[in-house]
């Protein structure tokens, strides 16, 4: 039976300019801003949103320093700061690792009994949040669309592994995308968060879990990421190309956060848990071979037939091998990877998780964990 649909939270903004909607419309007294590294600071952005508040009569503090692929520590020390600042809005400016760990954060300001990150994982669903705070994103990369979605992922302080966790509770009230704010990404990062913006569109296409409306947020994204990628990676001062992909990502997160995603996630999460790597470049370099695998499936099949053709080409794994090549992101794990031993060494217990995890469940075919196995060490050696 389909489950309800939720497009994003209560306000969606997006477009050049669009941050100036704090100074118009977004009134709280306390806000804190969580933010990751430098990058807002330097290119202005973090000073501007506070100006934004203050015009509205808003105090504001700052939490800084949420790492790539943030530990279950930092959410804690967050949401320590959150305690005792009781801001009645918490807004995360940042890519997808600081918005995860903002909206964690939140969990745990809202529910102080949610102290460790096993018991979070275990609610379900998640009790009301929002009698403290209001939540809003401001991503500063165009791919996780972790501002329209329900999920998160955070990293065990011991083992290192993801834990990805869903609940509609935790989609954003307040989305703010505006491409002004992810114009200043590197390259490299805006091919691997655009990369992650493809494999939402295309693991959400497929998904068992698909439907009409989903189908065509999923298609019109996948298609504006082929087309406008390669421009926003060759010239990040092309606004045109930041803009789409700023939109293209938000839409994929419309489409995947209704209908999850399938087995690249499931393996991108597990490999990066045991070897750290961007989870865009992992996610992009396994998206042929997991096309390929799903391909058994001649539902699956015709799906990626159909979207091929739409895009010009009869080979869509092909197609996307072509399309990491120009954007700079290695055909193989083995090229990031070098250690074979350390890899091979740990391939079943990454074949045991991938099938563990969350996102499995949506795939159109369900693999054992020796043919896990066997797909993450062909996307291994190439
Ligand atoms: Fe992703």
């Amino acid at each position: 039976m389909m489950r309800p649909m939720k497009l994003a939270g209560s306000e969606l903004m997006f477009g050049k300019g669009s941050l100036e909607y704090i100074k118009t419309s977004v009134y709280c007294k306390r806000a804190i801003i969580v933010i990751g590294g430098k990058s807002v600071e330097k290119n202005g952005t973090l000073a501007k949103v506070e100006e934004y508040f203050h015009a509205n009569g808003a105090q504001t503090t700052v939490f800084k320093g949420v790492e790539p692929d943030p530990h279950f520590a930092t959410v804690k020390a967050g949401a320590s700061v959150m305690a005792e600042w009781q801001p009645d809005l918490i807004c995360a400016l940042g890519g997808g690792s600081v918005m995860d760990a903002a909206k964690t954060m939140w969990v745990m300001y809202e529910h102080p009994e949610l102290d460790t990150l096993d018991k979070i994982l275990s609610t379900k669903p998640l009790p009301k949040l929002r009698a403290k705070a209001r939540f809003m994103c401001i991503p500063s990369t165009s791919g996780t669309a972790s501002e329209v979605s329900r999920s998160v992922v955070i990293s065990d302080d011991e083992t290192g592994h993801k834990h990805g966790l869903g609940d509609m509770e935790m989609m954003p009230d307040i989305a703010i995308v505006d491409p002004l704010v992810s114009c200043s990404m590197p390259a490299h990062v805006t091919a691997e968060t655009g990369m992650d913006a493809l494999t939402h569109a295309i693991e959400a296409l497929v998904s068992n879990r698909a439907n009409y409306v989903s189908n065509i947020l999923a298609i019109a994204a996948a298609k504006d990421i082929v087309t406008w990628l390669p421009k926003a990676y060759a010239d990040g001062n092309n606004m045109e190309a930041r803009e789409m992909m700023a939109n293209a990502s938000m839409t994929a997160g419309l489409a995947f956060t209704n209908v999850s995603l399938g087995i690249d996630h499931s393996m991108a999460q597990t490999i990066a848990g045991f070897f750290p790597m961007a989870h865009g470049r992992i996610c992009a370099i396994l998206l042929p071979y997991t096309i390929e695998w799903n391909s058994q499936d001649l539902r699956a099949k015709q799906i990626y037939t159909d979207f091929a053709a739409l895009i010009g080409t009869d080979n869509l794994a092909q197609y996307v091998r072509e399309l990491n090549v120009a954007v700079g992101i290695p055909n193989c794990i083995r090229k990031i990877v070098p250690d074979r031993d350390a890899f091979m060494a740990v391939l079943d217990e990454m074949a045991r998780l991938s099938l563990a995890d969350g996102c499995t469940k949506t795939n159109p075919i369900i693999p054992t964990i020796p043919q896990f196995a066997e797909l993450i060490e062909k996307a291994y050696l190439g």
